[in-house]
């Protein structure tokens, strides 16, 4: 695996790794792991998937300052370079992207991106500034890395949708692909910010999990309303605090009253100073309805490693 800190560099690395792999035929040519670093299982399975569907795995590391609407949250997002090399080497990672701000901003740049509607609510109107800052830094990755795929987890569902969007917008030429949740054994979603809290907290925030289960056996049952869906969620469940609990659009984000469309269920909601999110997914078909839950650990998550 070979570490980079440039985008120059970045592109050369996987050029080189393109043509030592050999041969012309066959999967994509370079797809492209965009992370915050303190790897998981969750980063682990989309480069699992990367690996499979692409010749050349690059991975960036970069903790993006600008997507951070909380100055304290970017200070206290774990940081494990070393740890993260490991990792990411023995998953089979062939270049690694870990920019300095300097590579990623230049002091004298002056351009925005504001993705419109589709984050105007849920994580847009908790978080402004937000989805800006993701669409900036992932609109640089990709045209800066020549990857023809981008892989992200549907954890951070909007900002798939979001970045679904942007890139058909902006005539991207690469393909977004979305993969399942990965979800601690006893169900909770995995994120890096789990290892912020204590173990008390970390058994109330189970309600997130179960309450998001509990919905989605509803609709399994034939429960179309999201009305109902969102109070199933959160009924009897309050040693969290609830920010958000709701049905949007897989397209473009936007809130549903009824369950008649791809759409997932969406929730934020904060345990003590640590907020999270989470949701399931619904696609709607000719076989009726498919709920994808995530995909649940059999053992302990190497984040406590
Ligand atoms: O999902 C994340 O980890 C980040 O938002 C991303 C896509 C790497 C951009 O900083």
């Amino acid at each position: 695996m070979r570490v980079v800190s440039s985008f120059s560099e970045a592109r050369s690395a996987a050029g080189e790794a393109y043509h030592r792999s050999g041969g012309e035929e066959g999967p994509a040519p370079i797809g492209l792991v965009p992370t915050m670093g303190f790897l998981h299982e969750g980063h682990l399975s989309l480069i699992s998937r990367a690996r499979r569907e692409c010749r050349v795995v690059t991975m960036s590391l970069y903790v993006n300052p600008r997507q951070f609407n909380v100055s304290s949250d970017f200070d206290r997002y774990p940081r494990s370079f070393e740890r993260d090399c490991e990792l990411a080497a023995e998953a089979g990672v062939d270049v690694l992207f870990a920019p300095p701000t300097s590579e990623m901003y230049e002091s004298t740049e002056s351009t925005s991106i504001h993705p419109g509607p589709v984050t105007r609510t849920m994580e847009g109107a908790g978080r402004p500034g937000h989805f800006e800052g993701v669409a900036l830094v992932v609109a640089k990755l990709l045209a800066g890395l020549g990857a023809q795929r981008a892989y992200f987890g549907r954890k951070d569902a909007q900002q798939l949708t979001m970045i679904r969007r942007m890139a058909r917008d902006l005539r991207f030429p690469i393909e977004i692909v979305g993969c399942p949740t990965i979800r601690e054994s006893d169900g909770l979603a995995l994120s890096s910010r789990n290892i912020l809290m204590s173990a008390h907290e970390r058994e109330a925030a189970l309600e997130i999990s179960r309450g998001l289960w509990a919905a989605a056996l509803a609709a399994e049952g034939g429960e179309r309303s999201a009305d109902v869906l969102r109070r199933v969620v959160t009924r009897d469940r309050s040693r969290v605090a609830w920010e958000y609990v709701e049905l949007a659009d897989q397209d473009d984000a936007s809130m549903l009253d009824v369950l008649d469309r791809p759409s997932f269920l969406a929730v934020a909601a904060s345990v003590g100073e640590v907020r999270l999110i989470d949701n399931v997914f619904f696609d709607t078909g000719s076989d009726g309805l498919a709920v994808d839950r995530g995909i649940v650990l059999e053992g302990p998550s190497l984040l406590y490693r």
